[in-house]
Formats: C-alpha cells, structure tokens, sequence
C-alpha cells in the first residue's frame, strides 16, 4: 500500500473516554486498555482498510487458522512521556523489522512500513492522555498478527489481521527475580522458530515456568536444546551475566530473540567502555562464578521487564544467591536507558522517535 493510501486510515473514536475509571497507581501489567486500537486485514493478496476504532471484541470465527495452528506474531513497544508532555517511542523501526521478520518465519506477509508507522503515531495521538507522565509509566504498545481464514486445513492462512493495543503499564516485575536453570524442557531449537517472536513461543513456557514458580522462581532461563549445557534466554527478557567487570550474553542465533533492550544495553555498555562479549555462555562457568565470588550480577533485559535484577538462580536444586552490587550495571544500565527513553538525557544513539 502506498504512503497516500496509509493517510486514509479510517478513525472512529469512542464516544466518551474510559480513562476516569482507570487506577493508574495500581495497574495490573496488560490487563487495562486504552480507548483505541488498531485493525487492517489481509485479504486477496494486500492488507486492506485499515481502520482505528474504540478498543472492543472482534468478531473472528472459530475455525479460524489461529486458534489451530498458533499462526500469529507480535511485539512489544513502549510510550513514553517527558517532563514537557512530549511523547516518544523507543527505537520503533527495531519492533517493526522485527514483526516482519517473525511473520516471514511462521508465512505471514509481511506489513507495510508506512501504515505500521502511521497507524502507531495516529494511535499514540489519539490516545495520548494513557501515557501518563512520571519514571516508570509508560503505555505499553502490543502490535499483533493472526491468521483469520476459516478453515482447518493445516496450511498457511490467505487471511490474516494486524492489530495494535496499548495498555498502561507500570513495572513488570515488581522487586528481584529469582530463576531457574533449565535441565529438562527446551525453549527453542535450532532452525525452529526461537528468534521469532511467535505466540506459541510464549505459550510453550507457560507449563515448565508454572513448575519453577511453584518452587518459588518467576522465570526459567532456557538452555540450549541439545544438550543443557549453555545458557540462552528466558521467558520474557534475554539475560546478561557479569563476570568480574565482564558482561556476557549469548548471541543472537535462530533460537534466540534479538532484543531491542538486549542491544541497546550492549551499546550502552560499550560506551561506558565496559568489556561486553556476546559468546555461548556456559551454566559451568555461571556456576563456577557463581561459587568463587566472581559473579557479581544476572540481570533480564526486554521491553517489558525493563532491566531486571535476578538475585538468585537454582540449578540442579542448589540455589545461588547473588548479592547486591554498590556499582550495579543493571542500575546504570537502567537509569542510562530509561534517561534516554523519558528525553531525560541526549540522545547519541538517535533511539528516540518523537510522535
Ligand atoms: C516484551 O517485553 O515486550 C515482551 O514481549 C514480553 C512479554 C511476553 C510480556
């Protein structure tokens, strides 16, 4: 679709604003929705009318070739407010390469730059009044895309919708997040669909991290498929380790998601002239720094978690505590990050994107 035709997104806006009934001081993440979304749908070769409308249920059949084959992509993005009531996006051509390169991986045509851009700035604008202003408030942008053919035959769908809902969000975790190293079940694969942010990726986890949570951790930091042996990412953020002054990730492979916060703290580390490698990371030498004094912090990396502090991982039923740091990375990386994302600081690396 051409540029011209994007401005004919089509508006039509609630009648009255349910933002009076929402408690933004006590907001469950994902849970609350702004007035507005964003719907286009894919239908005889080109997405077509693309359309904002009051946020409300859609009608889809059952037969729909989501709900049979998980056939569905989506990402996460961030508004944020500045002390001058400016709104910015964080990075947004890295969320829109991304949804593309995941809807190629699981046969979704790709959506086209000018509506995804111009749907989140007229949607952002619209609702401008959710991203409340303050540290830690943003409003939380969830574009999607989902195959809507009916029919149940196991083939790529020839219908598909693209969506977009925001939600006010606050932190994701709220305090330290202890983990647990994956021994038994696996994350992704290699030439499976790991680096993809596919639904199904997320679902997957729910039944192994249910039995880490039971044991009191909030999340399993997956290993490699093979053999359990080097450590990847978890549920819902990559995972940095610093070693000494050395910060370690693993690297970005078909099983693991390039993550917009995982490469802007790589960045961020190299200008603060911090020693970052991004190689296999082995749970041996985790667990060797672990018990030697020379791991000094893990922390999680991603759109929603933000950066957060892990302070303690178990693996293979010992449980390693890992004690505070004065001079944290995660909270320099943190106050660097979120001092960009707030137009609290300049901007060298021109992440920042003005709606
Ligand atoms: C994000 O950080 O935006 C994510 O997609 C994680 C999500 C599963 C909450």
């Amino acid at each position: 679709m051409s540029l011209s035709s994007t401005k004919s997104i089509s508006v039509q806006k609630v009648e009255k604003s349910r933002i009076g009934q929402v408690d933004f001081d006590n907001l469950t993440f994902g849970a609350t929705f702004s007035d507005h979304m964003f719907e286009c749908d894919y239908k005889d070769g080109e997405w077509q009318n693309p359309t904002i409308k009051p946020y409300g249920n859609i009608s889809i059949s059952p037969a729909a070739k989501v709900f049979h084959y998980g056939q569905a992509v989506f990402e996460g993005m961030k508004a944020y407010k500045d002390d001058n009531g400016k709104i910015w996006l964080f990075r947004p051509e890295q969320n829109f390469l991304r949804i593309n390169k995941s809807s190629k991986r699981m046969a979704i045509p790709e959506f086209p730059r000018e509506i995804f851009f111009e749907a989140l700035e007229q949607l952002v604008k619209l609702d401008k009044e959710w991203v409340r202003p303050g540290m830690g408030n943003s409003l939380y942008i969830r574009p999607f895309a989902m195959a809507s053919q009916v029919g149940v035959s196991a083939s790529p769908s020839t219908e598909y919708k693209f969506m977009i809902l925001m939600s006010p969000a606050q932190a994701y975790y709220t305090g330290d997040v202890r983990v647990e190293i994956a021994e038994h079940y696996s994350r992704s694969a290699n030439g499976g669909v790991g680096a993809a942010k596919a639904a199904g990726n997320y679902g997957a986890q729910f039944y192994p991290t249910n039995l880490a949570r039971e044991k009191g951790f909030q999340q399993v930091i997956w290993t490699d498929a093979s053999d359990h042996k080097y450590l990847e990412e978890a549920g819902t953020m990559n995972v940095f380790f610093r070693v000494n002054d050395t910060l370690l990730t693993a690297p970005i492979s078909d099983r693991i998601l390039d993550g917009v916060t995982r490469k802007s703290i790589i960045a961020l580390a190299k200008n603060d002239n911090i020693k970052v490698e991004e190689r296999p990371v082995l749970v041996s030498e985790i667990v060797e720094a672990a018990k030697n004094g020379s791991l000094k912090e893990i922390f999680g990396a991603g759109t929603a978690a933000v950066i957060s502090p892990v302070s303690a991982f178990s693996y293979k039923d010992t449980v390693y505590e890992i004690d505070k740091q004065e001079d944290s990375y995660a909270a320099q990386f943190k106050k660097e990050l979120l001092d960009i994302q707030y137009n609290r600081s300049e901007d060298p690396f021109n992440w920042r994107y003005e709606i």
